[in-house]
């Protein structure tokens, strides 16, 4: 494995009676896309939240870039290049999109918003330029995904954790958020989690799977969508 960028280790978080992660042990290298798939309420979600911040854990450790981060603040995780979307997207949604973006500029200590050049290039590339004086709540659901990656992009993260990019969208939403997450593939390290498994195959280089917050299988997709437990567990009730 190249230098690892994500270093989970021996993660627990338990909500009341709910073990939501048992022991996780995930590994990201530097310029890998991470799948993570599972059942509804395996613990996907709650994996991204302890990683960015947003909850803490109950045992084990989180490094990410060769520092840990478990019990560290989400903007402080967040300044350390490590940025996530939410599986209900989040917008600002009475403010205008070039609000929103100025809105992250500012939070990132940059002031020029979409004045900003590689704030232009985002825009440009996520064809935002002619919803700019658009209210957010207003826009489509691609749209506000769209959106909600330019945000986190300003910032130019290391670490770009992805719940549900596809959730949501038509069939050719999905074709066209694919192509812009190829090409997001190439210049970030990725970390996606997804029912789609279309997304999973043609995206990730290496998949983990949680069932009942236990990662019971890790390795490239090909050979784990076809796995025996994963199947049964998983994949057999979805028909992806
Ligand atoms: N903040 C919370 N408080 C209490 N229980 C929670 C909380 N967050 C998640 N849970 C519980 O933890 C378990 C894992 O939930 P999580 O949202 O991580 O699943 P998921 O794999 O993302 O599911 P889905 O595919 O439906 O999004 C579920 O039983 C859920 O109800
Ligand atoms: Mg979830």
């Amino acid at each position: 494995m190249n230098e690892i960028l994500l270093d989970a280790r021996q993660v627990e978080k338990q909500f009341g009676g709910i073990r939501a992660l048992a022991s996780v042990d995930v590994q990201q290298a530097v310029g890998e896309t991470l799948g993570m798939i599972g059942p509804n309420g395996s613990g996907k979600t709650t994996f991204v939240n302890v990683v960015s911040g947003h909850l803490s854990i109950d045992a084990g450790s989180i490094s990410f870039a060769g520092a840990p981060i478990s019990g560290r603040r989400p903007h402080a995780i967040t300044r350390a290049g490590l940025t996530r979307t939410y599986q209900a997207v989040r917008v600002f949604s009475k403010l205008t999109v070039a609000d929103n973006l100025r809105t992250t500029a500012l939070a990132a200590g940059r002031e020029e918003g979409v004045k900003d050049s590689h704030v232009r290039e985002l825009i440009h590339w996520l064809e935002l330029d002619r919803r700019l004086d658009a209210i957010a709540g207003m826009l489509t659901l691609f749209e506000q995904r769209r959106l909600e990656l330019a945000m986190r992009l300003a910032l130019r993260p290391k670490l770009v954790m992805l719940d549900e990019p596809v959730g949501g969208l038509s069939a050719v939403e999905i074709t066209h958020m694919m192509k812009l997450l190829g090409e997001l593939k190439t210049r970030y390290s990725l970390f996606v989690i997804e029912h789609t498994m279309r997304v999973i195959r043609e995206l990730a280089d290496r998949v983990v799977v949680l069932v009942s917050g236990q990662k019971i299988a890790d390795g490239r997709p090909e050979e784990i969508l076809r796995d025996e437990r994963v199947v049964r567990n998983y994949l057999g009730s979805q028909g992806a």
